[in-house]
């Protein structure tokens, strides 16, 4: 066969080449769409998932916002049964989200919102809720 043949075949493959590739995006999306749907149950998965992609930048470091260390290994211990300091409210009351600053700053009503200007997905400020309100445990 000439190179000639192999470039028209080529021609005619890349069309399906790009429409699976297209396929591949929008799965990979779905995934992202299970993920935020209520997989983050355990704390592990709302530090790896929340505050390492969302809160370290500002939650970290030799003075981190608002007193606060949200890094790996820190972050429980700064948070549960701790009181805040931007308000009279502990950070997280074990079976009480509604009590908890961590989750009013999440949800933004009555507390600075966070992150400043970009609400997390619903599903991820109630991944963090029923976490609370299932007694809040270093899982
Ligand atoms: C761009 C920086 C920034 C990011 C990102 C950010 N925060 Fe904050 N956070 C602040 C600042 C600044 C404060 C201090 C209060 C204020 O000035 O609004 C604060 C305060 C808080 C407080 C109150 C602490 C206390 O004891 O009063 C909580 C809880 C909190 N943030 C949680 C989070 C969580 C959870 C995330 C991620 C989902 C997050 N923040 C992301 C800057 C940030």
């Amino acid at each position: 066969m000439s190179t000639k043949i192999y470039f028209i075949a080529l021609l005619l493959i890349l069309p399906f080449i790009f429409t699976c590739s297209d396929n591949i995006v929008s799965e990979c999306e779905v995934c992202t769409d299970e993920q935020q749907t209520g997989t983050f149950t355990s704390f592990s998965d709302i530090q790896q998932n929340i505050f390492n992609n969302s809160c370290v930048s500002c939650h970290s470091g030799s003075s981190p916002s608002g007193g606060l260390d949200l890094s790996e290994g820190a972050a429980y211990d700064n948070l549960v049964n701790v009181a805040s300091t931007g308000s009279n409210l502990q950070r997280v009351v074990p079976f009480n989200s509604s009590a908890s600053y961590l989750f009013k700053v999440l949800d933004g009503t009555d507390a600075p919102l966070m992150p400043p200007g970009a609400r997390l997905s619903q599903a991820r400020i109630d991944s963090v809720k029923s976490w609370i309100n299932r007694g809040a445990a270093n899982d």
